[in-house]
């Protein structure tokens, strides 16, 4: 690897930050300083050190981000804001997404530059569970609820979604609710919805917890019942609940215990 990638993945400062203090004599590695920045070394063996400081294995990083409507979880998108966007302040490189949410979801993204983290966590067999928050139009009756819970067959798939759990916390007219749910649509999710709020339909706020991430699921689980997902936010995901003092856009670093919740 270069010694200028890995000095910024050990979160020693930017590239280009590692690189001037290269340049200016600060880094040694096995005790003989190096000048070049794009010099070749086996992390593993190497010995690293910068003002002789010894810096060790890339240090794994893990955030917690609250995530607005409106941007995409990408690492660059040539139209809309991404994700990577709110991180300006911190070093990104090697930073990436925990799976990922719709442009118009909400809620609970980590981010992380452990491989190893992502992997077990994005792993089907592991069945790990994920709640989200949502408000939909439409009604759902039992038997809708049932099949949703038990397992359905989304269109255009060949295998039944896995067990989920429905809680309906509220049912009834957009105009009884009208206030509060627009308190929580922004611009995006507001001009998408805006045509079938007009007409007053029947609406219902529930949580839908899922151990799978295909395309859309929360949204085409309930499209298969009639029910249009107008608000989509994560709340959870095993036991590491979104923490709701942070304010859409920010981030913060996990917690140990949080992380060794996930594991
Ligand atoms: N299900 C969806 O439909 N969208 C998301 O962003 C996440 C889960």
């Amino acid at each position: 690897m270069r010694l200028d990638k890995y000095l910024a993945l050990a979160s020693v400062g930017t590239r280009k930050a590692v690189r001037v203090m290269v340049r200016e004599g600060k880094v040694q590695v096995n005790g003989e300083l190096v000048l070049e920045p794009a010099s070749e070394i086996h992390p593993e063996q190497d010995q690293i050190e910068v003002q002789n400081r010894v810096i060790g294995q890339t240090q794994k990083i893990y955030y917690m981000f609250h995530k607005p409507a409106g941007c995409v979880t990408a690492r660059w998108d040539h139209k809309d804001k991404t994700v990577l966007d709110y991180f300006d302040s911190v070093q990104t490189e090697g930073l990436f997404p925990v799976g990922r949410l719709d442009k118009d979801t909400e809620g609970l993204l980590l981010f992380t530059n452990d491989g190893e983290f992502n992997h077990e966590l994005m792993k089907p067999e592991h069945h790990i569970e994920k709640t989200y928050l949502f408000w939909a139009t439409g009604v759902l009756d039992e038997c809708a609820k049932r099949s949703i819970q038990e397992g359905l067959l989304l269109k255009g798939e060949v295998e039944r979604t896995k067990k989920a759990k429905l809680e309906i916390e509220k049912t009834g007219l957009f105009q009884e609710y009208k206030e509060e749910l627009l308190s929580l649509l922004s611009d995006i999710q507001f001009q998408k919805t805006e045509k079938l709020l007009r007409s007053n339909r029947p609406v219902l706020k529930g949580q839908l917890t899922i151990t799978e991430g295909r395309k859309h699921q929360v949204k085409r689980m309930l499209q298969a019942y009639g029910c249009h997902v107008i608000y989509l936010k994560r709340i959870s995901i095993g036991r590491l609940k979104l923490d709701e003092t942070l304010k859409k856009g920010s981030f913060r670093p996990l917690s140990q215990e949080e992380i060794q919740s996930l594991k």
